[in-house]
Order: C-alpha cells, then structure tokens, then sequence
C-alpha cells in the first residue's frame, strides 16, 4: 500500500531532535509522498530544503492567516521566486481563520487576496486553510469566478453543505486526525459528501495526531489511522482508497503518479 499525506509540517521545530528517523518512519510505513507545507517565508524556505534533499518531500510555500500580520512589505515577490522552485507544487497555506483571530481579519483577508492574485499569475495549486470564516471565504471565492487555479480546503472543518459549495467552485477537500476523534459527527458527514475522486487525505502533523495516537506529537506515518478511518466512512476498503487519494494528490499538485 502506497500513501500520500498531502499536508504536513516536517520543517517544525517539533522534529528538530529526530527529523531523519521521522522521515524513516513515514518511508517504512508506506508513506511514498508527502507535502511539506508553509506558513510564513522563513517555514516555507525550511520546506524547499527538506525537498530539495528527499525527492519524495515536495514543498509548498505561502503565508498562513495566523502570520499574515507579520508579512514582510516584499513578501509577494519572495513568494514569486519560491514558486519557480522545481520542488514546490503549490502556493499554500494560505486563508482565513476567525477561530484563533492571530491576525485582525482585515490583514488576513489582505494577505489572502493577495496571495490569490499570485495565484491567478502563476496557476500553481492553491492550499486553503479556513477555520470559522466560510462565509467570507465563499464571498471572496465566488467573486473571482473561474479565475483561480485548483484548490484544495485542507483539515476540513466545514459542514456537508458548505463542502457542496467548495466542490462546486471545483476544490479537492482533505480531512486529517478530527474524522478519527469521538466528535466526529460533522467532518464524517461531510466526508460523505465528497466523491472519492476530490478526496485527500493528511496528517496537518505534529498537530492533530488521529486516534489511537491522539495526545501525542503526529508525524506523517499517522496518515494511515487517517486513511483507515476514510475507508470507513466510505465503505471502501483501505487499499483501494490509499490508491485513489494517492493519485488525487497527484492530480491536485502536478506530480507523475
Ligand atoms: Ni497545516
């Protein structure tokens, strides 16, 4: 079996004591690929590294809502050149987050409009993290139409009605550790309503480890609880959707199967 966590942080400093033996894991427990994901230049530049160095870790690179405050006035132009990098297969994370508020809303939807325009300019994938602020997010989403390149909503935490409207606009949506968790009534509903075609699956590690590891620091091996619990949902078994979900990452990032 062959699996693709198309969303993790391998650059945080959570893995500086055992990044390698991490990385070993992941490739011991069948996690062929992985996206090492951005939140701000200086993580995002830590994941080009990381993929310059594997050539199973590929990169994203982007400023996440809860950094927006702090991006630098050139930050658009460093963006731009990360994007050129061969590793990196899409501008991310990048969004809205009401939930945590680390950024006042007017500088995190700067940010992210800003962030789209470069995406609109290059047609890399875009990586949408969005906690408690979808509807502005669709407002902003439907006003730019069909401009924008293919997407994905990352650690969906969104009900099955508004999961509709993102895979109407035409957006992959990936689930990680919550769909294992004992309150999983809303993200398991809302699985249900994506096709297995536009169906990712993540690890958003260190954070957010799925049962039965939950409490402890998640690492992208995890993503197989992940897997295991969509196959679930789904009524498919593991194998097959560990398959499917690796070839829609491919898909979503431009990578040859
Ligand atoms: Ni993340």
């Amino acid at each position: 079996m062959k699996l693709f966590d198309s969303h993790c942080h391998l650059d945080d400093e959570k893995f500086n004591e055992d990044r390698a033996e991490t990385i070993a894991r992941m490739r011991e427990g069948g996690v062929a690929r992985c996206v090492c994901v951005g939140s701000d230049l200086p993580s995002s530049g830590r994941c080009i590294a990381l993929a310059e160095q594997h050539d199973f870790i590929y990169a994203a690179a982007g400023v996440h809502p809860h950094e927006a405050k702090d991006a630098p006035a050139d930050y658009i132009d460093r963006l731009r050149d990360m994007l050129r990098h061969p590793r990196v297969v899409a501008l991310g994370e990048i969004g809205l987050d009401y939930y945590y508020d680390f950024s006042p809303r007017d500088v995190q939807k700067r940010v992210l409009q800003e962030q789209l325009d470069l995406a609109v300019e290059t047609g890399m994938p875009v990586i949408f993290h969005i906690r408690d602020a979808h509807g502005d997010m669709f407002d902003l989403l439907r006003a730019r139409g069909k401009e924008l390149p293919a997407g994905v909503i990352h650690c969906c935490s969104a009900s099955a009605e508004m999961v509709r409207e993102y895979l109407k606009m035409g957006f992959y949506i990936s689930f990680a550790g919550p769909i294992t968790f004992k309150n999983a009534a809303t993200p398991i509903e809302a699985s249900k309503a994506v096709p297995l075609d536009r169906l990712l699956i993540e690890t958003d590690s260190p954070y957010l480890a799925p049962v039965p590891l939950r409490g402890r620091r998640n690492e992208p091996a995890f993503v197989r609880h992940v897997l295991e619990k969509q196959a679930e949902v789904h009524g498919v078994n593991a194998e097959e959707l560990a398959e499917i979900t690796f070839k829609n990452a491919c898909e979503l990032y431009r990578i040859p199967v």
